[in-house]
């Protein structure tokens, strides 16, 4: 078997380049570049696939929790709990809105424990940050219950969620904004940077869509400072096509996940825990194993790509290293991660193959 890849990007398949370009070429015939009627549709068909009140498309998913921040008024002074296993984004955008995330420990799912927060608080802290870490839901409705009968706002960060269910209900929908990213690496996907927030919230729509592009509710008139994190039309059309593809993509990673999860359940490795009553879409598809290096390794020699999320924890990026954190089984969680390749890309003899050497692996031990 050649080299596996741990994700397979580029657009091999001629039918649907074509219908790419054909879309393209729509986009440079129409004139229209940012925020025209496309980007207007994508957002609605966004928004009917998630169920959800309002979607308002921005530039990237870390914009999405930045905007969604400064909408809720965070800033200077504001604590935010969050987890430490998370891409930097997260957390990078409460610092940029000038207030102190706070890290705490995760459950079984690899997601922020709502039993933790209690711990956490103190009379600065303003809002959450669970991340629906790998396409597993956290445990939200729990998260939410707390943060209700604790005065706090929450942002989901649903970047590698797009698709999960919580008791038939889409992610994003629970907290006060869900964060998507359309990153080329996510469920759903444009070909550069892309993102959007939801929100079932008219008020806080109506203000984040304001932040997005300078305060502009015309051509001429500004009435509060913002920024530019507008989603262009090309952009715009390739992910409504992409949409398209997404439920079947995210039914073949769990195709992909289950054989994994089936056929490896005699071996010394475990995963993230599932929920129950909850879809996951595995975005990454993680394993814990004691000695995980020494399984890359010997995966590696198959010529079969892994990776790790994250080989460094925030709180182990050097402009973290101060903050507040209670994170121990984070951290031994972390010491055994290791992603294998689950991209619908990928065919199914593909994973049958790394799941043969896997065995070979514990085998030959
Ligand atoms: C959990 C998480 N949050 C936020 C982001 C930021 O998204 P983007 O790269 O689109 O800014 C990402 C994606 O990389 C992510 O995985």
């Amino acid at each position: 078997m050649s080299k596996i890849e741990y994700v397979k990007l580029s657009v091999t398949d001629e039918k649907i380049r074509e219908r790419y370009l054909e879309e393209i070429d729509n986009v440079l015939q129409s004139g229209s570049f940012i925020l025209g009627k496309e980007v207007e549709l994508f957002e609605n068909v966004l928004a009917e696939y998630l169920n959800c009140k309002h979607v308002i498309s921005v530039g990237n998913g870390t914009d999405a929790l930045f905007l969604s921040l400064s909408a809720l008024g965070i800033g200077e002074g504001d604590e935010v709990i969050t987890v430490a296993n998370s891409f930097i984004a997260t957390s990078n955008a409460i610092k940029l809105v000038g207030a102190t995330p706070v890290f705490i420990d995760v459950d079984d799912s690899m997601n922020l424990d709502p039993n933790c927060i209690n711990k956490a608080i103190t009379n600065r802290t303003k809002a959450i940050i669970p991340v629906h870490l790998a396409g597993l839901a956290a445990n939200i409705e729990e998260i939410i219950k707390f943060a209700q009968n604790n005065n706090l706002l929450v942002i989901e960060d649903c970047a590698q969620a797009i698709g999960v269910k919580v008791n038939n209900k889409m992610v994003g929908n629970f907290g006060d904004f869900g964060c998507f990213s359309l990153h080329p690496l996510k469920n759903l996907s444009v070909f550069g940077d892309g993102g959007f927030i939801t929100t079932n919230d008219t008020r806080l729509f109506e203000k984040v869509k304001l932040l997005r592009n300078h305060g502009l509710i015309n051509r001429d008139t500004s009435i509060m400072i913002g920024g530019n994190s507008r989603l262009d039309e090309m952009q715009a059309v390739l992910g409504r096509l992409n949409l398209e593809f997404l439920n079947s993509n995210n039914r073949k990673r769990v195709e992909y996940a289950t054989f994994y999860k089936e056929n490896l359940k005699e071996y010394p490795i475990t995963f993230p825990h599932v929920f129950e009553n909850t879809s996951p879409v595995f975005n990454t598809f993680m394993i814990f194993y004691e000695d995980r290096n020494k399984l890359r390794e010997y995966l590696k020699q198959y010529g079969i790509e892994t990776k790790i999320h994250y080989p460094k924890l925030i709180t182990e990026q050097k402009l973290y290293l101060n903050e507040r954190k209670e994170i121990k089984k984070t951290i031994d969680l972390n010491k055994k991660i290791l992603s294998l390749p689950i991209h619908p890309k990928h065919e199914f003899k593909e994973i049958e193959y790394i799941v043969y050497i896997i065995k070979k692996f514990f085998d030959t031990l």
